[in-house]
């Protein structure tokens, strides 16, 4: 979507959008020339301005758009936008002249901000999508707000973020896996992030044995894809370190997943989605902090080479792991994802993120992502900035008594618990590798990556929730 900051409509304007705040259509719609026609229409629609919603009038041949932006909330206005875009982007109009007079700077911003979220698709297997579908909507044509370019600039690069994550979860598994998914990244350096790929034999030398478990029934190859940016000029010594589950395909393995939805599995690389979008953005608009990004690629697949329930593997950290279940693959992968960092980046924070249980989605729907932490000032950090940009995180507990549930009579541990808090023992597996001294919070995801119906700044379909999250998060507690 082209964004455009212009002095005065364009002559041949077809479309104008016109903000309206709650219960301000009589005010609003009077110094418009077609106010009777404006105010008729609001009548018919029962519109009265909610966020979001929308109505129609005609004024000899240009189209009006009464546009609802509530109570002027950042959450009402990124509702307003993606309202826009969600009525225009298969419309067949090409561009939209949004009247930005009656907004301030920051407002425009949230309003652009719902609107470009909102326009990302993914057309491109759609050979035979019919004309009326197809997308319409290139440009949006922003008038009397030329003081919000600057503030503009630096979201929509946090919105290519986004993107990226969107990208690369909405991908089938026949393209994105361990290899492809590396390479798409590689565009990062354009950016200034400096990109290091572990292939198979240096994760083996580094002794990353339970990756390697996950990945040894693929025939694709697994690959760690480490992503750094320094906007400090290396003034920041430690790095936050912000590490992603990357199961491009997760089957289950051997402990094979029923066929139902088995597809969604194509998604299981959402928390991976989320670091590399997170470092696009950070690197896109310049952030002033040393950040370390950190994918974990792997397929998990059943096959004549893949692990056995009951194998005990040995992670990098040196703990042994019984695997009882092939399909609690996320937390072997995290592990060793864990382990190499702290080994190799030394940060004094961990974040990781993860579609790691489908009791995370039992415990809290799609509403919240759960986060688990050792700290409560960098859970704080993280909630706060979630649920600034709408990435919401709730809470949960850990302890000892459920830490001895994944206790082992083999090995260090075993990879599952009991039915039972799956998600807290899931948590409490991965705490057994975080260092003393690291502030480590996890952010289990499994209900947020995809959405089966539209919602606010996005469609059906990948969300990149956790992008904006983490590009707040360090704009927020570690820049400048
Ligand atoms: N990727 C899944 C978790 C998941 C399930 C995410 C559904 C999104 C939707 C994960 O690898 C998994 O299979 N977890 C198991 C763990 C169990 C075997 C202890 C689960 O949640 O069933
Ligand atoms: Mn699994
Ligand atoms: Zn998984």
């Amino acid at each position: 979507m082209n964004i455009e900051f212009l002095a005065a409509p364009p002559a041949d304007a077809a479309t104008v959008a016109i903000p309206v705040a709650k219960g301000g259509v009589e005010s609003r719609t009077a110094r418009e020339p077609a106010a009777a026609a404006l105010a008729a229409a609001a009548r018919f629609g029962r519109f009265e301005g909610e966020a979001g919603a929308t109505v129609e009038a005609v004024d000899e041949s240009r189209r009006l758009v009464l546009l609802g932006t509530g109570a002027g909330s950042h959450a009402d206005l990124v509702k307003a936008g993606s309202g826009l875009t969600a009525k225009l982007l298969r419309s067949g109009e090409t561009r939209v002249v949004l009247d930005a007079s009656g907004l301030d700077d920051g407002a425009v911003v949230s309003l652009l901000e719902g609107a470009v979220l909102r326009a990302w698709h993914h057309d491109g297997y759609r050979t035979k999508l019919p004309e009326t579908q197809k997308v319409s909507l290139t440009t949006i044509a922003v008038v009397g707000a030329s003081g919000a370019e600057a503030t503009w600039q630096r979201a929509a690069r946090v919105i290519d973020g986004v993107g990226l994550a969107r990208e690369l979860v909405t991908e089938p598994a026949n393209i994105i896996y361990p290899e492809t998914f590396a390479e798409r990244c590689q565009k990062l350096a354009d950016l200034g992030v400096d990109i290091q790929v572990l292939d198979e034999a240096a994760m083996r030398a580094a002794g990353m044995g339970a990756l390697l478990g996950v990945a040894q029934g693929s025939v694709r190859p697994p690959r760690l894809l480490v992503m750094r940016w320094d906007g400090t000029s290396g003034a920041a010594k430690t790095p936050v370190c912000l590490i992603g589950k990357g199961v491009t395909f997760d089957t289950g393995g051997i402990s094979i997943k029923p066929a139902a939805g088995m597809e969604d599995m194509k998604w299981d690389m959402g928390g991976a989605a989320a670091v590399a979008g997170a470092m696009m953005a950070l690197a896109g608009r310049k952030a002033k902090a040393h950040v370390v990004g950190i994918c974990g690629l792997v397929e998990n697949m059943p096959d004549g080479n893949a692990q056995r329930p009951g194998d005990v593997v040995t992670s990098m950290s040196g703990q042994t792991i019984e695997v009882i279940n092939t399909d609690a693959e996320g937390r072997l992968v995290l592990c060793d994802a864990i382990t190499w960092a702290q080994k190799n980046v030394q940060p004094e924070i961990i974040v990781d993120l993860a579609t790691l249980t489908g009791a995370m989605i039992i415990s809290l729907g799609h509403e919240y992502g759960g986060i688990f932490s050792n700290d409560d000032a960098l859970a704080a950090q993280l909630i706060a900035a979630g649920g600034a940009v709408g990435d919401p995180l709730w809470r949960q507990p850990m302890g000892d008594a459920y830490d001895k549930l994944i206790d082992s009579p083999i090995a260090d541990m075993k990879n599952v618990g009991p039915r039972e808090a799956g998600s807290i023992t899931a948590a409490q597996f991965i705490k057994r590798f975080v260092d003393e001294g690291v502030a480590w919070a996890h952010l289990d995801i499994a209900g947020m990556v995809w959405a089966s119906k539209a919602g606010p700044g996005y469609d059906k379909g990948a969300t990149g929730y956790g992008v904006r999250l983490l590009d707040r998060f360090i704009a927020d507690n570690h820049e400048g």
